[in-house]
């Protein structure tokens, strides 16, 4: 999820490492390090701290202090955005193996690093960090037998889930190995000098001509020579992409804003939220954070839920959640509510607090009026290490990487699929069978297809948004689990395109805000084919009798709505308990178009932090 960085040839690669770890900032991340070939068999000289790529620099200055100039021909770097341990200076990247003879640079998550640690462990590995990403060093070690190609291959054999990865080893100081499966590697073609990044911004400004990897490639690369393999060592052929994009819509990725991208990597951030926690056997969700066997799930008798903004959305969904499977009676409320009205916690109260920065002021203030009461405090932040997670002291991570615009889209999603686990598994400790619960997480499992067959509707939707763009009020309408998600997309469109947008739950419109409709005031109604859709029609059939134009976000092949709609963005059939997820897609591709065409700035709109630190 963050950067990495490696070069082989006659340069310094220390200064071409750092500007190309600069040219990653733009990411996020919380750690930053360096690893150097001093010659063969010669210590690997590694400098990472915690904080940013200055202190890298101050770091990198005091390392060579009083010594010799000289080129560090191979190196490798990175930026860490942390899922498995706090951004410290032992967590940060480069990991290197016990005998220090082989350093590594990770993106993405190996799910079964647990397993591998222990045996690695058992076999006298010592362990210098809490990162999933170290048991790759050490395997390499364990698989070396005077083939560094090789020893890489035979490692990642043994790994599972998605990995970025950059090699140097002291045994080989003239080549530099990387590996792509899952998250993205791509090799900067030049004269004499090879350049890896998980990113074409940290290359542009030394060459053009890039070879992207595919999944299973491996690439041994020389200052002269570029081999990719497969994993077999078959050679495989990539094709020269040549590269006429601006740096600044690098960073972005080629999309035009922030915001826009992460809405495109919520079937990727999805399944990142899901990766590794779905137990289809017995019907339920591994969510080891939360520190709690069934016995201990089983003992809540409440939930409370605290959060702010989209957050509080999310947290809404969560409340159906787990008194439709789980049968806990649950309440959500913002978070000063919770900390300011004195809040009611017995003993056995489990107080949620969801929050993607896990920075909010309120939501913190409210994780320590939690603790206060003696609730079972539960963290579920974007941000690792943050002070709410660490504060929450248990909880579940989103790993949806850094959300960089300030309206929040990707961890909304992946905080209603983390709440979605979270309900299966309290569920499976009650109720909820062996094959309920399978058939709930085969459901979860085609979130990703689903998040991507929405934004599959983009053109539609962008003809909807020229249609509205000059609306100056709107209602959005939805009951049930559309309630929260007709919420969250009046939030969207307020925050970006500054129209004055206004959720409802559908039955509240009569007793009323129906005072407001007119033929200037659209509504857009949440009507997928779940339960509650017939009431909502009903509600449709009142603002049209208003002559308010309806835009329906509903289920493909739905015609009952057709003529109650002036427009229809379609979303794919799902169960009720996750049509809150595409729904709100369809509502963020809405909501971006709208302020894109309204000229507004998308990532950072006026008045508006990405985290809100004061109370
Ligand atoms: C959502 O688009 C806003 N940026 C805002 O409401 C945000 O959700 C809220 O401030 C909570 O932030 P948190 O999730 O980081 O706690
Ligand atoms: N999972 C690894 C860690 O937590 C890598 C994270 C990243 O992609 O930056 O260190």
């Amino acid at each position: 999820m963050c950067g990495i960085v490696g070069y082989i040839g006659p340069k310094n690669s220390v200064d071409i490492i750092v500007s190309g770890l600069h040219r990653l900032e733009y990411r996020g991340y919380d750690s930053a390090g360096i690893a150097l070939c001093q010659g063969r068999d010669e210590k690997l000289l590694v400098i990472k701290t915690p904080g940013k790529i200055s202190d890298l620099e101050t770091a990198i200055r005091a390392a060579f202090a009083g010594k010799e100039a000289r080129n560090y021909t191979l190196g490798i770097g990175h930026t860490r955005w942390a899922t498995h341990g706090a951004p410290t200076r032992e967590n940060a990247h480069p990991h290197v193996s016990r005998n220090g003879q082989f350093a590594i640079v990770h993106n993405g998550i190996i799910e079964n690093y647990a397993e591998l640690k222990a045996r690695l462990i058992k076999k006298g590995f010592v362990f210098a960090s809490e990162t999933d990403s170290e048991v790759i060093a050490h395997l390499i070690e364990e698989c070396y037998v005077g083939d560094l190609r090789g020893a890489v291959a035979a490692a990642i054999e043994k790994l599972e889930g998605a990995y970025g990865i950059a090699v140097i080893s002291s045994k080989h100081p003239d080549t530099l190995v990387a590996v792509r499966k899952g998250s993205p590697i791509v090799v900067g073609i030049c004269d004499g000098e090879t350049i890896v990044a998980s990113d074409v911004s940290a290359i542009v400004n030394y060459t053009k001509r890039v070879i992207f990897l595919n999944d299973g490639d491996i690439l041994t690369a020389t200052a002269d020579s570029v081999e990719i393999a497969s994993i077999k060592n078959v050679p495989v052929t990539r094709e020269m992409t040549h590269i006429d994009w601006d740096i600044r819509d690098i960073e972005k990725g080629g999309y035009a804003h922030f915001m826009l991208k992460e809405i495109h990597e919520q079937p990727a951030t999805i399944a990142n939220a899901l990766r590794g926690r779905l137990i289809e056997s017995e019907g339920t969700a591994k969510l080891s954070g939360m520190l709690m066997g069934p016995s201990d799930m089983a003992r809540i008798d409440r939930v409370s839920i605290a959060a702010c903004g989209t957050s509080y959305h999310a947290g809404m969904v969560g409340k159906y959640l787990f008194e439709d499977f789980a049968s806990i009676p649950s309440e959500v409320q913002q978070a000063a509510e919770f900390r300011d009205r004195n809040p009611i916690i017995q003993r056995d109260t489990c107080l949620i607090a969801i929050s993607q920065s896990g920075e909010t002021a309120d939501t913190l203030a409210a994780v320590r009026e939690g603790h206060q009461k003696g609730a079972v405090v539960m963290g579920i932040c974007n941000v690792v290490g943050s002070t709410i997670a660490r504060e929450a002291g248990r909880g579940v991570y989103l790993h949806a990487g850094p959300e960089i615009g300030v309206a929040s889209t990707k961890a909304f999603t992946s905080q209603v699929t983390v709440l979605t686990m979270m309900a299966i598994a309290l569920a499976r400790t009650r109720r909820l069978s062996v094959n309920a619960g399978r058939e709930m997480i085969q459901q979860l499992a085609k979130l990703p297809g689903i998040a991507e067959q929405v934004i599959a509707q983009e053109s539609v939707i962008i003809k909807i948004a020229e249609k509205y763009a000059d609306m100056r009020d709107c209602f959005y309408i939805g009951r049930g689990y559309m309630y929260p998600a007709a919420l969250e997309g009046a939030l969207k469109l307020k925050e970006i395109s500054y129209i004055h947008a206004e959720g409802y739950h559908a039955s509240e419109l009569k007793h009323g805000p129906i005072a407001l409709l007119e033929k200037t005031v659209p509504v857009i109604a949440l009507v997928p084919n779940v339960p509650g859709k017939i009431k909502t029609m009903g509600n449709m059939q009142e603002c049209k009798a208003r002559h308010s134009p309806v835009i329906a976000i509903a289920t493909e092949g739905d015609r009952d709505i057709e003529s109650l709609s002036e427009d229809i963005i379609r979303i794919p059939p799902c169960p009720e308990f996750l049509a809150p997820i595409p729904a709100v897609i369809a509502e963020q591709l809405l909501a971006y178009h709208i302020a894109r065409l309204r000229g507004c700035s998308i990532d950072q709109p006026r008045n508006l932090a990405k985290s809100v630190t004061v109370e």
